[in-house]
């Protein structure tokens, strides 16, 4: 069986955690989304440098991540939950592949607000795609969550 891919972007590690979990539980492939600058791990400056590129809807150049995803059907896009939208290093990625007739499946973490327009967005970025309900965790994810859910798609990945 091809392996999915897990792909995501994290400052400050919930979303990767999460990736990783994710990617260990269904033996997929795992990539980070690393941009050009990344943001600072001041939160107030972080709030303000990423409230002006979503604003401008930017999308930073990735230094890493951005390999082909020719060869998955099912990708998995991770992203935590920025002012109810995903990260610009995310919008980069998504709109510099190909991503019709893959299976994408959103996932997020958060500090309180959900999916907040995640899910939305990425149906919305992904026209041509078959998108699956993803997952929204607030904060560390927990192994056993990660599992309920991936059991209950698992005939769609
Ligand atoms: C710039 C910025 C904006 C955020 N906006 C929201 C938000 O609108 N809603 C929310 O629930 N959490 C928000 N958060 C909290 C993050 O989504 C949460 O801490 C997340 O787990 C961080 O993921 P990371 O550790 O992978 O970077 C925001 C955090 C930052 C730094």
């Amino acid at each position: 069986m091809k392996k999915a891919l897990v792909v995501y972007y994290s400052l400050f590690q919930n979303t990767m955690n999460l990736a990783f979990e994710i990617a260990e539980q269904i033996d997929g492939d795992i990539r980070e989304l690393i941009p050009e600058n990344n943001y600072s791990f001041d939160y107030n400056t972080a709030v303000k440098e990423v409230r002006n590129q979503i604003e401008r809807r930017f999308c930073p150049e990735l230094i890493s991540g951005n390999e082909s995803v020719e060869d998955y059907d099912t990708i998995f896009i991770g992203t935590p939950n920025w002012f109810k939208t995903m990260a610009p290093p995310v919008m980069s990625f998504i709109r510099q592949h190909d991503l019709s007739g893959k299976t994408i499946i959103p996932f997020c973490t958060h500090g309180g607000g959900g999916f907040g327009q995640i899910e939305n967005d990425i149906a919305g970025e992904c026209s041509g795609s078959i998108i699956v309900h993803g997952i929204a965790v607030n904060g560390i994810a927990q192994p056993e969550e990660v599992k309920k859910w991936i059991d209950d798609i698992r005939d769609k990945i």
